[in-house]
């Protein structure tokens, strides 16, 4: 460990802010969706500290930047990073942290003379959220070859846009190779966007696993007919049933209790009207849970739920599956190396599972992988209010620092 070096929180601090003013929302916070003007003015922004900090650009097909700080050897990198694509209703921090403190990391060893063995590489992902395009990870799982690109770049949005289109759009479309840099080890530093380590007083998380994840989309189709003259016997009422299953989805996670848990975020009907029956209704239903074995009975117990619903309520039923991922554990040795970098600056530290989607998770697949997480006031996130202290925000990216420079040595 080199003790006397440390980073600046002050510099991370006003490159979050200038980050954040990109998609600023009126009362706080950020809308910069995946590939949208807002993306594209936020890659420039970060393209632009990344050839200022004189690190070697490169941005491959699917429009993952990679700013890469060569080291006394010309081998894999040590890569950081994380995403700067937020929800419609997004904080400061999630994910725009990882990517800065990545930054923030190199410029730290540059006004230190530093060069490591390793070559460092800071990287943003293309459409971590998948608010807009699911699945979400997808610019990480296409660059660890977990999706083909041309899937990948056929993908739909919820607004009908193609992925490809627009990345061609906003200009985010490179030329480097999928899959290039290959990568040594990857660590994320993220918030953790829950209330475990605020409520636990703790400054540091070393992120053992991260939970599956299942996203589906419902499309119930009815019959639209007079809210007045109907008889209920005679409803085939499509907004009924989504309000069933949204109602389902929260006994279903709270029988099966732990970690699991279960939203419907997404709701649409037609043609939405006081007087008239629903005859479309399109949802989402996200299911998480730590263990595999209780994700899929939660799955199995709601596709059960949903085809009877149908079959009483006459009406018919679409779903299709818009991502799934198992849970992920890390690598034992990168967790140990966060606990012990974090108690070694003297941070409370715990270990912990992720309960948000990281790429971490995917990069876990091709290469020793952990994540550091902060403290999020208030377990606030997907929110304009997600917040995280100054002083943790500093901490984090202080483990970062000494995790890169254990791992690139
Ligand atoms: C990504 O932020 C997710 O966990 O939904
Ligand atoms: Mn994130
Ligand atoms: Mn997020």
């Amino acid at each position: 460990m080199r003790d006397a070096l440390e980073i600046n929180g002050r510099r991370l601090a006003a490159r979050l802010e200038s980050l954040g003013e990109i998609g600023a929302l009126p009362g706080g916070g950020v809308c910069r969706l995946a590939l949208s003007e807002e993306d594209r003015q936020g890659r420039e922004r970060v393209l632009a500290w990344m050839r200022e900090l004189g690190l070697e650009v490169s941005v491959d097909a699917m429009g993952n930047l990679f700013g890469l700080r060569p080291g006394l050897e010309a081998v894999p990198p040590v890569m950081t990073g994380s995403h700067i694509d937020t929800v419609r209703t997004g904080g400061l921090y999630d994910g725009n942290l990882g990517v800065l403190a990545g930054l923030e990391v190199v410029e730290t060893l540059n006004d230190a003379g530093i060069t490591t063995r390793r070559p460092l590489c800071v990287a943003a992902f293309t459409n971590e959220e998948g608010a807009r395009f699911a699945p979400d990870m997808m610019g990480s799982l296409v660059y660890v070859g977990g999706m083909p690109l041309e899937e990948a770049l056929a993908t739909r949005g919820i607004d009908g846009e193609r992925v490809g289109d627009c990345l061609e759009a906003i200009g985010a479309r490179g030329d480097a190779p999928v899959g290039a840099p290959s990568v040594h080890a990857f660590v994320e530093l993220h918030v953790e966007q829950g209330p475990v380590l605020e409520e636990s007083g703790v400054t540091i998380g070393a992120v053992e696993k991260v939970q599956g994840i299942s996203w589906t989309e419902f499309t119930f189709t009815g019959t639209s007919n007079h809210a007045g003259t109907t008889p209920m016997r005679l409803r085939h009422d499509a907004g009924y049933a989504a309000m069933a299953t949204a109602t389902f989805v929260r006994e279903l996670v709270t029988r099966i209790g732990g970690d699991q848990v279960g939203t419907v975020g997404s709701l649409e009907i037609a043609p939405n009207l006081v007087n008239v029956v629903a005859n479309h209704a399109r949802f989402t239903v996200d299911l998480r849970n730590t263990c595999n074995q209780r994700l899929q009975q939660a799955e199995e117990e709601l596709a059960d739920f949903v085809e009877r619903l149908a079959v009483q309520e006459g009406i018919q039923v679409e779903h299709r599956t818009l991502a799934r991922f198992d849970p992920v554990p890390f690598d034992a040795a990168m967790v140990d190396r966060v606990e012990a970098s974090a108690r070694a600056l003297g941070h409370s530290v715990m270990r912990m599972p992720s309960g948000a989607g990281h790429d971490a998770q995917m990069l876990a697949r091709v290469c020793p992988t952990s994540m550091i997480f902060v403290p999020s006031v208030g377990g606030i996130s997907h929110n304009i209010n997600e917040f995280t202290a100054f002083h943790d925000v500093e901490a984090g990216a202080n483990v970062l620092l000494q995790v890169l420079l254990d791992l690139s040595e």
